[in-house]
Formats: C-alpha cells, structure tokens, sequence
C-alpha cells in the first residue's frame, strides 16, 4: 500500500503528478519487501517416506484374453449396454500387457522408484479355482523382471476387482466358494512371487465390489441384492483379506509385509475445535463399522450387529481368527470427505455438500484436501495402526487435450499439492503415515466412467497409444526428488 507520509513516497507521487510516464520510466522499481522476502519449505518427507504411482490390471492391462486369460466381471459387465460411459470396454485399454516396459522406463524417467499393481486373478485361474495358467505366471514375472531393471519396486494387490467370471456364475462375492477359490489364488501367486514382492495388499476397497456391485449394482457385476446378501459379501471379503495376510505370512518369505487397501469414510470436523472433532471421531467410527471395525475388534461391533438386525452376516466359527489376522500397515485410498459436526443433542450431524461445492469432473470427487489430514488420523487414533500409507489419492478431469506436446493439467497439481500439505500436517502431529501412492500413472478405463475420466500424470492416448507425460507428472517428478512440496 502506498502511503503518502513516507519522504519518499511524496517524492515519487510529486514527480508522477508532474510527468507521470517519463517519472515512472526513471524511477528504479525496488520493492521495499524485495529484500527480506524467502521461500520457506516447510514440508520436507523423511528420506523414508514411500512416494509412488498406482495402477490396476484390468484397468490398464488389455488383452483381454491373451495367453489364455479367463473372462472377468468386469469383461461381461463393460458389454451390458448403458452400464460403462460411452459403451468402453478394456479389452485394450492402455495396452500396459505389451507396453510395460516403455511404461517402466517412462515411471523411471520421472524419478518413481515405487509402482503399485495388481494381478489379474483370471489371469492365473481362468475358472477362479482349478487349472493355473502358467502364462499368466510368465506374465507377471516378465513385469517383475522389468521393474526390477529400472529400478522400481512393486506393491502389489492380489485383488482389484477383476473377479473371474466363472467365480461370479458360481455366485460371487454371495458365496464361500469364492472365498475357497481365493485362498488357492492368494497362495500361488504369493508362492510364485515370494523373491519379487516384498509389500503384498490383500484387497482393494471392499466396499466398492461389494456394495457398489451387489447392492446398487453401478459396478460389476451389477447385481442388486437384498442388505442380508450384500452384508454377507462383506463378510466373505473379510474372510478373503484374512486368507491374504496368512499366505503372505506362510509363503511371503523374510521381509515380507502385508495390509488391506480400504476406502474408508472420512470425516473432516467442521471446526478443528473439540466438540466438533469428537463428533467427526463418532461418525468415523460408526460409519467404517462393517470393514476396518470388524477387523480391529476381532468381531462385527455392537453398533453394527444393532444397525443391521436381522440382516447380519452368518459367521462361522473360526472366520474372526482369519478376518483379525495382525498386519502390518493399513492401506487408505482417500480422495474426498464428508463434513461433521458436533449435533444439537451430544451427537453427531453429517453436513452435505452444497450442490456448488468444488469438485473434480468425477461427481463423487468433491475437493477436500483436509481428508489427508484426519483420514489417517481417526484411523491411527481409532485403531492403533503402526504404519498408515495412502494406497490411492488423484483426481479425474475430462477433456485434457494434448497441445503442442503438454498436458497444462494444473487442477491437478493443485490437487496434488494441496493434498499433499495436509498428509505432511498429519506426520507432523505425530500420525505414522509412511507413504503416499498418486493414483494413477497414466489415464485408463475408470470403471463404470470409460475412458472420458482421466486420472493419470501420464496422458494417454487410447487411439494411438501415444503417452505424454503431464505437467502434474513433472510437478510429481519434482517432489520425489527434493522430497519437499514445491
Ligand atoms: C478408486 C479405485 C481405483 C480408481 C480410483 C479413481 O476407488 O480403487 O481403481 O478407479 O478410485
């Protein structure tokens, strides 16, 4: 602000007001704050901290039935018309299956020393149980290899939707026979893998392939079942995660370590004051009851087995031993965030969002930076995890042409930034958050949204298969190696 009692402030405006261009032109422009102004980096990671890029096989992969590739859910759910954006299927998709190597070298490139992955499961038993396909195997060994060469270390997911079809005919997720099917896939692929992959995910967040694909039915295999069956698919996943942690434990070899990836629901206080956070902390709680509860109580709490009555899932003896097996860091893939407050009567009151509330081009994705706060907080509070990572966090835009070469895709680097300041809040109140994972590498099939939702750092053009790396890629590329937020 200019002020008029300084000498020299009067002086210029006297020579201003006299000959304003010519006194302007002479005047040397020195900033009085020039001088004392610095860029303050606050936000450095320990030299630890994991910093990497996530993908899904069905999602990049393609080859939809190569090397003798079993049909999955999501193969049959892409053909129903009016299910996917645009009627898209993935039976190409980034054609990672024959481009992986250029993909890894692109990921080494950019400084991204951690990549996770998953497996294919109609890869390796086509039928979901029985005859293993060893070029399925072959597959996944190559890309280990190639990891290995550029200097990449996988995390890798054993399940991320791609349920094989023949399981589903047999009745999915509703059934025990899928979670027979998936102890025999979990061992073998942990067994084949054991000397390549030293971080195993059991499943991806349950609640989408269960909720979302038997109980709404928007997601594969779109079925719409009753609440009874839809908690029961819970229960059978639960069960599933808990086969996941005892192969690794009984195959993974030495070093290796184990954890879920959940979505859970994160709540973000209103106010950071204490009524309102402890109402966030109770809504937290009562909403992540049926997946990350029942896990860390070793049973279905009181307050869900209240709030779903008659509806509750049949357990059988012996299931919460597997379900509440000890992991070792807990998997949060956290976009978003629902606000709390404290209510009138001691409660609790979720607010919505109003219908102008900033958010991506996904409709669900509404921008909530301080979920990277209090997710891993509440979880870390809550129970008591020693190691936290955020397995996924990204953004989906439409339309992010290519020009002259770039991808300008600052909504994105703000998403990333921004989000990141709030993870680097959390460490510093003392939360173990030990990583962090940008979803995803490069554009590719966003399920029920096609091809339309872009969520890469690495654009991807599905005609050609051209792949330019984004402004956020660089961005990314930046904080990896000064491990501070720019
Ligand atoms: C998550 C999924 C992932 C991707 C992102 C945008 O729910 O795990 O596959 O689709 O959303």
């Amino acid at each position: 602000m200019t002020s008029l009692r300084s000498p020299r402030r009067r002086q210029l405006f006297a020579a201003a007001a006299l000959a304003p261009t010519a006194a302007i032109a002479a005047t040397p422009q020195r900033p009085a704050a020039a001088a004392t102004t610095t860029l303050t980096y606050a936000s450095a990671f320990h030299a630890d901290f994991v910093f990497g890029v996530a993908a899904a096989s069905a999602q990049i992969e393609g080859a939809a039935f190569e090397d003798g590739k079993g049909e999955s859910v999501w193969y049959r759910f892409a053909r129903i018309p009016g299910k996917v954006h645009g009627g898209d299927t993935l039976d190409v998709a980034c054609d990672h299956y024959h481009r992986f190597d250029e993909d890894f070298a692109l990921m080494a490139s950019l400084g991204i020393k951690t990549y996770r992955l998953s497996i294919a499961w109609p890869r390796i038993y086509p039928q979901g149980d029985g005859e293993l396909n060893p070029k399925g195997l072959d597959f996944y060994r190559r890309v280990f290899a190639s990891m290995k060469k550029h200097g990449i270390e996988p995390w890798v997911t054993l399940f991320h939707w791609d349920l094989p079809q023949a399981l589903e005919d047999r009745g999915g997720w509703t059934s025990r026979v899928t979670v027979d099917a998936f102890a025999q896939y979990a061992d073998t692929v942990v067994k084949a893998f054991a000397k390549d992959v030293k971080h195993w995910i059991t499943l991806n967040e349950i609640l989408c392939f269960t909720l979302l694909g038997y109980g709404t039915g928007t997601k594969a295999p779109g079925r719409k079942e009753s609440d009874k069956v839809v908690n029961q698919t819970y229960h059978h996943a639960l069960l599933c995660h808990g086969h996941g942690v005892r192969a690794v434990r009984k195959f993974g070899g030495p070093g290796a370590q184990v954890g879920l990836t959940d979505n859970c629901a994160v709540a973000v206080p209103v106010t950071e004051k204490p009524a309102d956070i402890a109402a966030a902390k109770a809504w937290f709680i009562e909403r992540n009851a049926q997946i990350l509860g029942a896990i860390h109580a070793g049973r279905y709490t009181d307050g869900f087995l209240k709030r779903v009555g008659a509806d509750a899932p049949d357990v059988q003896p012996g299931d919460f031993d597997l379900i509440s097996l000890p992991t070792d860091f807990l998997g949060l893939n956290i976009y978003s965030g629902t606000f709390v407050r404290a209510g009138k009567n001691g409660g609790y009151e979720a607010v919505p969002h109003p219908v102008n509330y900033p958010r991506a081009d996904s409709t669900w994705l509404r921008l909530v930076p301080q979920a990277l706060y209090w997710g891993p907080r509440l979880c870390h509070e809550v129970y008591g995890h020693p190691a936290i990572h955020i397995t996924e966090n990204g953004c989906g835009y439409d339309d992010e042409p290519v020009v002259n070469g770039e991808v300008l895709d600052l909504h994105r680097r703000d998403y990333v930034r921004s989000y990141l300041r709030e993870a680097h809040r959390a460490i510093a109140d003392g939360v173990p958050l030990k990583g962090y994972f940008l979803w995803s590498f490069i554009d590719n099939f966003e399920w029920e949204d096609g091809y339309q939702r872009r969520f890469g750092i690495v654009h991807c053009d599905f005609k050609t298969q051209l792949r330019t790396p984004k402004l956020s890629a660089r961005y990314y590329s930046d904080i990896i190696k000064e491990r501070r937020i720019l």
